[in-house]
Parts: structure tokens; sequence; C-alpha cells
């Protein structure tokens, strides 16, 4: 089988706080194929963000440990990368953009500026050769009348296209695979879906991969071909994004799922997952879903479950709804 671009492979995150060292990843593995989109989904402190700054070594070296675990680039293992490595990968082979473009832009720098910024640190490009491809840039992303808007300060832009800036400075060294943490949450629903349709079709135009964080399951159905879902540092369930929603195997991911708008007028009321999830510092025996979990069982509370195949590169951390539903003989 070909080598995954990007494979996760058992990764914990140890974070120092006042108590000591605890653990906010824990045993994470996933992959990203060329040309794949992954998406990552979970409730808010499940880890998404923790995972994906782990992927370009973005913690603060003091405070963060990865006692186990390999992250796979095309091969290589970016924890032991050296940093002139990550340097070169950050950027022009593995790019990443964030929930809050106000928080990322420079307020003082035109887009040009900014964006030239990274042409000139990644592909040495300056002068009327970096403005020439700000433009083109800036064109991709969609941005009208490109030209006059390079020389924009971010504050005269609207947030959907501050977002579009991101997303051309991330793109702007034709990186393999685009980390997208969040990119539409701070975005009203109409410019939500604009976002996405153009983050689905630059990873067409320039044939990248694409790791999508949501804690929104909706967002993800649309986007991606392949779900993870995270609850408290851990992967509960991955799964082809048909096969999620035809037979969710994890209690969480029911909960997700039950929790997605539907479109039709007549349907029930939202559901909501009761409870909230537990913080790294919280020790839960077992599995760390069972005190909110419906169909918990006694076993649950005592003996923490392991990642299991179920079929149709389905897997799942809960082996009694694996053993209920005789899955693998489906
Ligand atoms: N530097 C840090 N030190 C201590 N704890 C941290 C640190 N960074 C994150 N955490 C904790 O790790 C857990 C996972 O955080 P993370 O940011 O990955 O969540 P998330 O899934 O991205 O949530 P959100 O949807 O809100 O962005 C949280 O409980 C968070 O408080
Ligand atoms: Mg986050």
């Amino acid at each position: 089988m070909a080598v995954p671009l990007l494979s996760i492979r058992n990764l914990t995150v140890q974070f120092r706080v006042d108590t000591g060292w605890v653990t906010a990843i824990d045993d994470v593995s996933l992959d990203v194929g060329t040309g794949d989109c992954v998406g990552v989904v979970g409730e808010s402190g499940s880890g998404k963000s923790v995972t994906a700054l782990s992927v370009l070594q973005l913690h603060d070296r003091v405070t963060t440990r990865m006692p186990s675990g390999s992250i796979l680039y095309q091969g290589d293992d970016l924890l032991r990368a050296k940093g002139s490595t990550m340097r070169r990968i950050r950027g022009s082979e593995i790019a990443m953009i964030f929930q809050d473009p106000m928080s990322s832009l420079n307020p003082v720098l035109t887009v040009a500026d900014q964006i030239s910024e990274t042409l000139r640190q990644h592909q040495g490009l300056t002068g009327a050769a970096a403005r020439k491809r700000v433009i083109e840039l800036l064109g991709l992303v969609r941005i009208p009348d490109a030209a006059r808007r390079a020389d924009d300060y971010p504050h005269r832009l609207s947030g959907g296209m501050r977002q579009r800036v991101m997303i051309a400075m991330a793109i702007a060294c034709k990186p393999r695979l685009l980390i997208a943490d969040e990119p539409t949450t701070a975005l009203d629903v109409t410019i939500q879906a604009q976002i996405l349709e153009l983050l689905r079709d630059l990873r067409r135009e320039l044939s990248m991969s694409v790791m999508l964080i949501s804690h929104d399951l909706g967002v993800i159905a649309e986007f991606a071909q392949r779900v993870v879902v995270m609850y408290a540092g851990r992967v509960v369930e991955d799964a082809p994004v048909t096969q999620l929603f035809r037979r969710p195997v994890h209690p969480y991911t029911m909960g997700l799922i039950a929790a997605v708008p539907a479109l039709d007028s007549d349907a029930p009321r939202l559901t909501t997952i009761a409870g909230r999830i537990p913080g790294p510092q919280e020790i839960i025996p077992g599995c760390r879903f069972s005190p909110r979990c419906a169909l918990v069982l006694q076993g649950c509370r005592e003996e923490p479950p392991s990642m299991q195949m179920v079929s149709d590169g389905q897997s799942a951390r809960c082996p009694p709804r694996i053993q209920v539903l005789d899955v693998r003989h489906v």
C-alpha cells in the first residue's frame, strides 16, 4: 500500500500545568492520503487544535512534551526533523489556516505586503514578480478587483475577504497539505458556504490534501470523504463519511449526528449530548465518554477501550457497541 502523505501514529501530547504534566492528546492516530480530504470533528476541547499544531510543531517547547508517537510526513518523522527541515515544511509543504483571520493578519501591513512576505521567505520572490504573484493569488481565491484590494489594510476587508486572504497566503507556496482549523467558524452561514466551496475548488485545482477541523459535523459531512471523531484527547471513531452517517458505531458519534440540524422543518428539535467534555487534568477511569454515555455498561468504567477495526475502513473505540452491533458480519 502507498505511504499516506501524513500519518500520525499513537501520538501523545502533554502540557505542563501547575500540578505537573497533563495529557491533552492520548494515543491519536490518523492518516491523510494524497488528494484526500479528511475531517476532524469533536466538541470544543476535544484536542483537534492540539493535534493540528503538533503536526507543524507550533507548541511551546518548554511547556509541551510528546512522550510517544510519530508524525510521518511522506514517511519521515517530523517529531525528529531538524529545525531547518521544519521551517521548509511549514508553508511550502504543509500550510495552516486558523479560525480568526484578524489575529493572524498584521493590521499595519497591506494585503500585498503580507502575502509578499510569505513569497519572499519561501520562494525568494520580490519586487514586480512578487506583486504579480500576489494579484494572481488573490484572483485564485476569488477576490474581485484583486489589483486594488492588494493595497488594502486588513481592517478594510470583510471577515470572508480576510479569510480569503489567509487562504491565499496558505496556498502561496503550493503546499501539498492544507490544515484548516475551524476556517469558517467565525463567519456567517452564507460566507461559510462560499469559503468551503472555495476550499473544495482549490483542493481540486492545486491537487492538495486537506485536513479540515470543525466542531460542526454538518460542515465536515459536506466537505470530507473521511471523518475522524475526537473526544477528550482520543480518536473514538474513524470512518468514510457515508459509512459514519449510515452506521455510526461510537455513542459519541451518534450524539454528534443527532445534533446536526436537519433541513426538513418537521424534524424533531436538535438533540444535545448531556454533560460536558472533561479537561486533560480530570482523571476518568475506563472510557472517557462513559459519564455521558446513554449506552454505558459497567465494564466501560473500568477498562480504557482500545481502537478496533469494524469494517469497510471504519474503526471505533467502543468494544461493547461493536459486539452488540456484530458489525463485522454486516
Ligand atoms: N498549552 C496548553 N496548556 C494546557 N492545556 C492546553 C494547552 N493547549 C490546549 N490545552 C487543553 O487541551 C485540550 C484540547 O484543546 P484543543 O485546543 O485541542 O481543543 P479543540 O478540540 O481544538 O477545541 P475548540 O473546538 O474549542 O477549538 C483542552 O482541554 C485545552 O484546554
Ligand atoms: Mg481548536
